[in-house]
């Protein structure tokens, strides 16, 4: 039996290289080794308001974006989070194990919600809960994520194993996949920040779907450290990011990158560094515009019945531990 991979995104603004990078690079090689689920999180995108035309049009493109990316709907099982509804029961369920303290001490809560907590939904605290049932239901053993995800897995980790220990042994513990480089892109205009969706300087982020020109311009705007030395120094975090993202581009070692820009100045490592970017997306961006809706349609209602078959056994699992019993079924 193949272990499992869950993970998903969430279908708000543009992927940049930091999702790929990070993640959906990973879910690619890793797809034949594991049984994979991959799933776009539309319900995690509502924690922040969203227009729902355009909510619902980035769903169908974060579908178009995975299967570009290489992840083959024949291995793997590509859903809607929304399309299987145990998502949100387990959510609710497991929103009574979770606690108010560790839910408010997520960073990730803590930065979305600074200085406006009367304000924002109740959903982005609880947000992590929804994360931990999407992991939880398909007893999952690895997690690929990028590293601003991994606090959220430490508290999938810790619900569950509350739930075990209350109700007995029912979810499986999962483990986070980090990858060793590129777990966490750094904005180009501001080195000390991540790459992020919702910045607003879209100059720090560069989109999979940037041409050519545009990265090039975003690539020579990019900020830079003092100095001249092209060498991965985490001291010097944007020279450092910006040969992270050439490494992983080129597939070069360390080593190789080093000696690739020994010597040369600034504006060399830029425009070959936009190069190897704009190379390596060209195949992607071509993929990306071949598959119709009604193509999607049949991947994504596949992949939920499969998806959901797997949820549901959990989900009555749960239910049966816990008391949790209807008149109808
Ligand atoms: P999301 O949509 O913000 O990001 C998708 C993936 O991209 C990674 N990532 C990055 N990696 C490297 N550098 C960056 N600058 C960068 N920015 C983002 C993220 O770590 C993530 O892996 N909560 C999740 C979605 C989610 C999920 C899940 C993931 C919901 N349920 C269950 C795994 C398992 C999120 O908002 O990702």
């Amino acid at each position: 039996m193949k272990k499992r991979i869950f993970s998903g995104a969430q279908p708000t603004g543009s992927l940049h290289i930091g999702n790929y990078l990070g993640a959906l690079k990973n879910w690619v090689s890793l797809q034949n080794e594991f049984e994979s689920f991959f799933c776009i999180v539309n319900l995690h995108a509502i924690t922040l308001p969203q227009d729902p035309q355009i909510l619902k049009q980035k769903t169908l493109d974060l579908a178009r974006i995975y299967l570009a990316s290489g992840i083959d709907p024949e291995v793997s099982t590509i859903f809607i989070q929304s399309d299987v509804s145990e998502h949100a029961e387990l959510a609710w369920v497991l929103n009574c194990i979770a606690r108010m303290g560790e839910l408010e001490r997520m960073t990730q809560f803590k930065d979305k919600s600074k200085g406006k907590t009367e304000r924002v939904g109740a959903g982005l605290l609880t947000y992590p809960v929804l994360m931990a049932s999407d992991i939880l239901l398909y007893q999952t053993d690895l997690v690929p994520i990028g590293q601003d995800q991994k606090q959220h897995l430490e508290l999938t980790r810790d619900v569950a194993e509350r739930f075990n220990r209350d109700f007995g042994e029912t979810f499986k513990i999962p483990e986070a996949f980090i990858p060793p480089v590129g777990a966490k892109i750094q904005s180009l205009a501001e080195p000390a920040k991540k790459m992020s969706k919702s910045d607003e300087n879209l100059n720090g982020s560069i989109f999979l779907l940037d041409d050519a020109d545009t990265i090039t311009k975003k690539m020579k705007k990019a900020v830079t450290d003092s100095g001249t030395e092209i060498t991965f120094d985490n001291s010097r975090p944007a020279i450092n990011n910006l040969l992270t993202i050439y490494q992983l581009m080129t597939g070069k070692t360390a080593e190789e990158c080093e000696a690739n820009f020994a010597g040369k100045g600034y504006g060399h490592f830029k425009t070959e560094t936009a190069e190897a970017v704009i190379e390596y997306l060209r195949p992607f961006q071509d993929r990306v515009k071949n598959y119709t809706g009604e193509e999607l349609k049949i991947i994504l209602k596949n992949g939920a019945e499969k998806a959901k078959t797997i949820a549901r056994e959990t989900l009555n699992d749960v239910y049966e531990k816990m008391g949790i019993v209807g008149a109808i079924n």
